[in-house]
């Protein structure tokens, strides 16, 4: 019987808790999930291509048919090259659906062969964002519980949070 090899890309800068539901999902029913990590062109990513690929590996050890690849150009094409048929994506509230929907089309009318599959992650992470938690971490707040352990650390080490938000001082009132 034929394998289902699918490709789960984003940029994961950094990687969530919710990417890893998503790929945990996608492991159990997908034959080899490979996990393809954007090289982006147009932003500076906060951590280099190497160092999302070392977490992400650290992180998808625990699951035997997921690997981790990097791309860059146009994503249907490097899902042709590692024979991939669908394209795992996580939806995770409406807001997401417009742009996820044109990025779909867009894919199939470029490959048609290729099929993107929408996955919806745990609730907890249904409001849980590489952005955000960018902007959390470089503001001081806690991610505790948004990201796995690792990426924690490298975002402490690499932001050097030196004030935390608790010890902002009290601004003065008027009596
Ligand atoms: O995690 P992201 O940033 O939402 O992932 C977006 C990603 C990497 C899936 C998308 O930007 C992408 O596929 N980029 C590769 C270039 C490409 O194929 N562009 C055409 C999209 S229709």
């Amino acid at each position: 019987m034929k394998k289902v090899v699918a490709i789960y890309p984003g940029s994961f800068d950094p990687l969530t808790n919710g990417h890893l539901d998503l790929i945990e999902r996608g492991s159990k029913i997908f034959d080899e999930l490979i996990v393809a990590i954007l090289r982006n062109t147009e932003k500076t990513p906060l951590f280099s291509l190497g160092e999302r690929r070392e977490m992400m590996e650290a992180m998808t050890e625990r699951w035997r048919n997921v690997t981790v690849d990097t791309f860059e150009g146009l994503m249907v094409d490097y899902a042709v090259k590692v024979d991939a048929s669908a394209v795992l994506r996580g939806i995770r509230a409406i807001s997401d659906y417009e742009y996820e929907l044109q990025m779909a089309l867009m894919n199939r009318k470029l490959q048609p062969s290729l099929e993107t599959v929408f996955m919806m992650p745990a609730e907890q992470y249904s409001y849980l964002s590489s952005r955000l938690v960018r902007e959390i971490a470089q503001l001081g707040g806690s991610i505790k519980s948004l990201v796995p352990e690792i990426v924690e650390q490298r975002l402490r080490e690499k932001l050097e949070v030196a004030v935390k938000f608790q010890e902002t001082p009290k601004p003065k009132r008027k009596k």
